[in-house]
């Protein structure tokens, strides 16, 4: 039998994070960051550089003290974790560089040793490390010493020390940085095995939208230290689709309406009937990239309107504003301004 007492049948959540707060100094880098993951879900954490996405994953694991909030990694608080409650995480560190000379198989034997005290009635511990140099499609290279690996292989190698502990739960911070496309597919193909075959919970950052949507059930958008998106690629999409971009000329000048709800045609409609001098007329809906991109530019915004006036909004800016364009401030659904050509 195990030497460990089997954990308490935890609920179905992995993770509960609430109003989450990290200040450096006099800086507050997590501003009030709150969601929680399902047993078996893959998350993505998705953001700008700076955005607070490793201080959140290292608050997770155990590693930083965070300010305030409330923080349940399965089922504990990650600031108290025994050493049994580190067993069930996997976490992907850097590259194991200082492992050249270790053979990849001897390196992940030596480690899978550590877990076995761990093993309980419900997940066995370790991985038998055989299965998991196949998992990870390092079988080629089992004899073979770490130096000599390619980049995707150490990754590869990465992922199978955070994950040789059978973890219920793997945290990845930017795992596939500096891969080629075809690192990043395999790795992607691993992630969803673990995913699939082991309901492994993973949460995962990094700043690429197309992984977070190949990868994840769920994307969640930290900006400026508050997450401003959180949802499945497809229900990020269709709150995009909604969207709208009309972009048209008048006497040279040429101009973008955002339509936030509903359907363009009836600001079409409006425009043609204000404006007979309107030539080159768009209409465009909003990619998944799109929404990405203007959900941190209106976080990015809004913060900064916290110290300025509000001046840079055409549609609050009399000045700029065009006569089709008032109508569109009007209306209430979108957004109007000059772009420059
Ligand atoms: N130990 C630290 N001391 C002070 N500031 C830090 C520290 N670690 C990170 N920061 C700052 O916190 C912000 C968020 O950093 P980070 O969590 O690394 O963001 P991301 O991983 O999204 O790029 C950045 O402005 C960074 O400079
Ligand atoms: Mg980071």
């Amino acid at each position: 039998m195990s030497a460990q007492k089997a954990p308490p049948p935890t609920s179905n959540v992995a993770l509960d994070v609430r109003d989450l707060r990290m200040r450096y100094g006099t800086k507050d880098v997590l501003t009030g960051v709150s969601f929680t993951a399902d047993r078996g879900e893959v998350l993505a954490l998705l953001g700008p550089n700076g955005a607070g996405k490793t201080t959140t994953i290292e608050i997770l694991e155990g590693f930083r003290m965070r300010s305030a909030g409330e923080v349940a990694v399965l089922g504990q608080d990650p600031a108290h974790g025994d050493e049994a409650w580190r067993a069930r995480l996997g976490v992907v560190l850097q590259s194991w560089r200082d492992h050249g000379r270790w053979r990849v198989r001897d390196l992940l034997g030596y480690l899978a040793r550590f877990y076995g005290p761990y093993s309980t009635a419900e997940v066995t511990r370790p991985w038998d490390v055989d299965e998991l140099i196949k998992v990870v499609g390092l079988a080629e290279h089992a004899r073979a010493k770490v130096q000599t690996l390619s980049g995707g292989q150490r990754r590869r190698l990465d992922v199978a020390i955070g994950i040789v502990g059978r973890p219920e739960l793997v945290f990845l911070d930017e795992p596939t940085a500096g891969f080629d496309p075809h690192a990043r597919r395999e790795f992607h193909d691993l992630v969803h095995r673990l995913a699939d075959f082991e309901n492994t919970t993973i949460l995962l950052t990094t700043h690429d939208l197309d992984e977070a949507e190949k990868l994840a059930d769920r994307i969640l958008v930290l900006d400026k230290g508050a997450i401003v998106a959180n949802g499945s690629a497809e229900r990020l999409a269709r709150e995009l689709t909604t969207q709208a971009e009309v972009r048209w000329t008048v006497d040279g000048h040429r101009h973008v309406h955002a339509v936030t709800e509903g359907d363009p045609t009836g600001f079409v409609r409006e425009l043609l009937a204000h404006d007979t001098e309107v030539t080159d007329l768009e209409v465009k809906r909003a990619s998944l990239e799109d929404t990405y991109m203007s959900l941190v530019h209106r976080a990015e915004t809004s913060q900064a309107e916290t110290s300025q006036a509000e001046t840079s909004q055409a549609e609050t800016n009399p000045s700029e504003t065009r006569p089709a364009e008032s109508q569109a401030a009007t209306n209430g659904s979108g957004r109007t301004g000059e772009v420059q050509s």
